[in-house]
């Protein structure tokens, strides 16, 4: 165990940091601090108070008792995001850019650079590129921010930090969006400014790459500190063992046998959807987990969005059951007993400024209303169930989900559709965000209900969800199905050579007419 203290190197240091908000006390007098070059992993279950820490070491939220030290001073630092100016740079869990302005306006926002007297668009469209080059992405600079999918937002905002001269970088889950691809570029600024002596604190669910990239780690849970250790000595196992406070074995649930005769619930032929030249065809039998893998941007969550009608279908046919059909837009599959679950839960998922009983019963709530009134106590009847079976946790009633810690608002969300009752259930990351006890959960949840009989689509970037929880793999690339996999065929090098274009199998010759 390293000397937890905070030690003369250490840059910024929480000393004895409580937090409340109003009566609620979320932060226990923890102490953290970070040292020039070194990433110091935070880590913990859902609603453990990360998020509430990281604010307060950049001056978004005040410590309600407790001192931080800057370079050993004690200090208040300054509200508003004004501690930039101080060199602390902070990548938010929830994604804070302005939605109207260009890639290239928000990465120099506030520090905008001009030739006399007026901005030089050209030279921050220049150097906007080189950061964006530096990442390996190839996003526009003059595109939109609301143009861009959720991955590039991230992308965006992670260029935004690292181009400031930033002494002390939080970033608080910047993988949770991303592929493996676009992390490993993220992890390559993460050592390269690690070694330029910048204090780094990053958190995480992925207990994998806070294995790769920590020095050390802390552990918090229900707001308190349980550890400071040397990542070194720590297995993501035991991590994950001090997150939960109790032993962790079988993340995934067992497979079951694949039932061959199984009746084909959703057939898919010929879609094309989203950016796509191509088109896709797929069947999805009765009680099977289904697994969509693939690189981002792919084209997995524009052609699932088509089929419920959430995106327009520019060709093919959809058959449910049997019977030719196409849904006008999201509330008929749901009454068709089609739920889809959106990855982008802040944008399209989720009404940050309501209560979270009305949140749950979005979809449904045609079947709380009687003689012409909305039933409220059926309504809260739904709301307890929830929240018993997804394990939500929130302070009270009365908040609103914005106040929701991130892996709540997930598993909200995943109440919601389930809410519906539904026969198939198309989920987009499902577990983004999410702590590994949680994740377990949710896994046991999506088995349990395809053993009942359900078809469920996983649409995922992590690549051992897929092997884990799948019967089969589809793999997309470039807006096609480039790999079909079943049984032992399923497995990590065998899913990237197809997501890479390296493997293709005649995936439309294994499909029935
Ligand atoms: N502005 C707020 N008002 C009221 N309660 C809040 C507020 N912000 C956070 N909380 C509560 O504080 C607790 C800690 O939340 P926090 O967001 O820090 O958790 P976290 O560890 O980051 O979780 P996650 O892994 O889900 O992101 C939660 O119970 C949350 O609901
Ligand atoms: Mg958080």
């Amino acid at each position: 165990m390293s000397d937890r203290t905070a030690g003369a190197d250490s840059v910024l240091a929480a000393e004895r940091v409580s937090k409340s908000f109003g009566e609620v006390p979320v932060l226990f007098s923890v102490d953290f601090d970070v040292r020039a070059g070194e990433v110091h992993a935070l880590v913990g279950e859902n609603g453990a108070g990360k998020s509430t820490l990281m604010k307060i070491l950049s001056g978004l939220e005040q410590p309600t008792s407790g001192t931080l030290r800057l370079d050993g001073e004690a200090q208040a630092l300054p509200a508003d995001g004004k501690s930039e100016a101080l060199g602390i740079v902070v990548i938010h869990q929830e994604l804070n850019l302005a939605e109207h302005l260009t890639v290239s306006e928000s990465i120099f926002l506030g520090r905008e650079l001009s030739r006399y007297g007026f901005l030089d668009r050209k030279a921050m469209r220049t150097e906007a590129l080189r950061i964006l080059d530096l990442l390996h992405v190839q996003i526009d600079p003059d595109a939109r921010i609301e143009s861009l999918p959720v991955a590039d937002k991230q992308m965006v905002e992670i260029a935004k930090a690292i181009s400031r001269d930033a002494r002390i970088l939080v970033m608080d889950e910047p993988t949770a969006v991303l592929s493996q691809t676009e992390s490993e570029a993220l992890f390559e600024q993460i050592e390269r400014l690690r070694a330029k002596g910048v204090a780094i604190v990053f958190i995480s669910h992925k207990l994998d790459e806070v294995k790769r990239l920590a020095d050390r780690v802390t552990v918090l849970r229900d707001g308190q500190l349980i550890a400071t250790v040397d990542a070194a000595d720590l297995t993501a196992d035991a991590i994950a063992q001090m997150m939960v406070g109790r032993e962790l074995s079988n993340l995934y649930p067992p497979k079951k046998e694949p039932d061959v005769d199984a009746p084909v619930v959703l057939s898919v032929r010929g879609l094309r959807a989203g950016k796509s030249k191509h088109d896709i065809s797929f069947d999805l039998k009765r009680g099977e987990i289904l697994g969509f893998s693939g690189l981002i941007g792919s084209g997995r969550t524009a052609a699932l969005e088509a089929v419920v009608g959430l995106e327009p279908m520019f060709a093919g046919e959809v058959k449910y059951d049997g019977v030719p059909t196409r849904f006008a837009n999201i509330k008929a599959a749901v009454q068709a007993g089609i739920v889809y679950m959106t990855k982008d839960r802040k944008g399209k998922g989720l009404l940050l400024n309501t209560g979270l009983t009305p949140n749950l019963t979005l979809l449904t709530l045609w079947d709380h209303v009687k003689g012409g009134f909305l039933n409220r106590n059926s309504e809260e009847d739904a709301m307890d169930k929830s929240v018993r079976r997804f394990d939500i946790r929130a302070r009270d009633d009365s908040v609103n989900v914005g106040q929701l810690s991130g892996g709540n608002q997930q598993k909200l969300l995943l109440g919601k559709v389930m809410e519906a009752n539904p026969r198939v259930i198309i989920i987009d990351e499902p577990t983004r965000g999410i702590d590994v006890g949680t994740k377990q959960q949710i896994y046991h949840i999506v088995a349990a209900l395809a053993a009942e009989g359900a078809s469920v689509i996983v649409i995922s970037s992590e690549m051992q969800e897929i092997i884990g929880l799948c019967h089969r793999v589809l793999v997309m690339r470039d807006g096609r199905i480039t790999g079909m996999l079943e049984g032992t065929e399923i497995a990590e090098g065998e899913i990237m050579r197809y997501a890479a274009g390296l493997k293709e199998n005649e995936v439309h010759d294994r499909l029935s007419a």
